[in-house]
C-alpha cells in the first residue's frame, strides 16, 4: 500500500472573519513521509496544521486520511469519536510548549502510560515496561520515571512528550515548531533524536517550523508560505539549494547570513 498516499489535501482554505488565516492548499503525503511547512511568522503555518489536524474547523477543502483498513475517509465527514480515536491511536501532535502536550502534574511514566492505556492496555506491568523502554529511547534516565515533568528541563520536557506521542505507534504525526522553545544546543541534539526515531519507525510526519535548518534536517519534501498560501512546494534539498520563488531566495538567503 505504499504506493498510495496516507493523506490528501484538496482546495484547503481558512478565514479568521476576513482575514486568510490559509488559502487553496493541496498536496498529498506518502507513508513515511516527512513535509515540512516553512514560512515566516503569521504566513499561515500554525493555522494550516491545526485545521489538517482537526483542531481548527477549515472553511473550504477536504481532507483525506487513509484509514488502517485501506479506506480513504474525509477527516471532516467523521463523527467526533471517531476524529478522537484518530488522534489517540493513529496520530501524534506535538506541540511547541511541551506544556500543552503533557499533563505537567502526573509522573513521566503515567505521561507515556496514559496513552497506552487510552488504546486499551490493561496491564499494569507490561505499561510500565513500555514507558520505561520510551524514556531510554528518548534518552531521559528511567529513574526520572516516577517525577512530574515540571521538575524536567525544557528539553527532557520535550522529549518525554515525543515519547507520549510516539509510544501508541502512530502512522502520522504533527509537529508545531518541534525544537522551538528550546536552546540552540538542545535543539541540535533533539532534531537528531526525531530524525533518528522518525526513520526508525518509518513516520508519516508534517512539521511547522520557521527554521529552515530543521526542515533540512528532518523533511524530503518542504511547502514554502507567505500570506496563508503556498508559493513554492518541492524536494527538500530543491527547495532549499536551488529556489525558484524570489521570496524563497530570500528567506533561504537570510538564513545563510547568520
Ligand atoms: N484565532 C485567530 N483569529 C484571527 N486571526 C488569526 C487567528 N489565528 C491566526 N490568525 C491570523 O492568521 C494568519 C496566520 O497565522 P498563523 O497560522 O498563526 O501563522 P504562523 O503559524 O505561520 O505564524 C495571521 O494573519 C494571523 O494573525
Ligand atoms: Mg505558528
Amino acid at each position: 500500500m505504499t504506493d498510495t498516499p496516507l493523506f490528501k489535501v484538496s482546495g484547503f482554505s481558512k478565514f479568521y472573519g476576513n482575514r486568510i488565516g490559509c488559502k487553496d492548499v493541496s498536496f498529498e503525503l506518502w507513508p513515511g513521509e516527512v513535509l515540512a511547512i516553512v514560512g515566516e511568522s503569521g504566513s499561515g503555518k500554525t493555522t494550516l496544521l491545526n485545521c489538517l489536524s482537526t483542531r481548527l474547523m477549515p472553511t473550504a477543502g477536504s481532507v483525506e486520511y487513509r484509514m488502517r483498513d485501506g479506506q480513504f475517509r474525509d477527516l471532516y465527514h467523521m463523527s467526533e469519536a471517531e476524529r478522537r480515536f484518530l488522534m489517540r491511536t493513529d496520530w501524534g501532535f506535538v506541540h511547541q510548549n511541551p506544556a500543552d502536550g503533557l499533563r505537567m502534574t502526573v509522573s513521566a511514566g503515567a505521561n507515556v502510560g496514559e496513552r497506552l492505556m487510552a488504546i486499551g492496555d490493561r496491564h499494569y506491568g507490561k505499561i510500565r515496561e513500555t514507558a520505561t523502554d520510551w524514556l531510554t529511547r528518548v534518552e531521559i534516565s528511567t529513574d526520572r520515571i516516577d517525577d512530574q515533568p515540571r521538575s524536567f528541563s525544557g528539553g527532557m520536557r520535550q522529549r518525554l512528550q515525543i515519547a507520549r506521542n510516539l509510544v501508541t505507534g502512530p502512522r502520522l504525526v504533527f509537529m508545531d515548531e518541534p525544537t522551538g522553545g528550546l536552546d540552540v544546543s538542545v535543539q541540535a541534539r533533539l532534531l537528531d533524536l526525531l530524525r533518528g526515531l522518525v526513520n526508525d519507525l518509518g513516520l508519516a510526519a508534517i512539521v511547522v517550523t520557521h527554521d529552515l535548518a530543521v526542515a533540512r534536517l528532518l523533511s524530503h519534501r518542504m511547502m514554502v508560505m507567505k500570506d496563508g498560501y503556498v508559493i513554492e512546494h518541492g524536494l527538500t534539498d530543491r527547495v532549499l539549494d536551488d529556489p525558484r520563488e524570489p521570496y524563497t531566495q530570500l528567506l533561504v538567503s537570510s538564513i545563510l547570513q547568520v
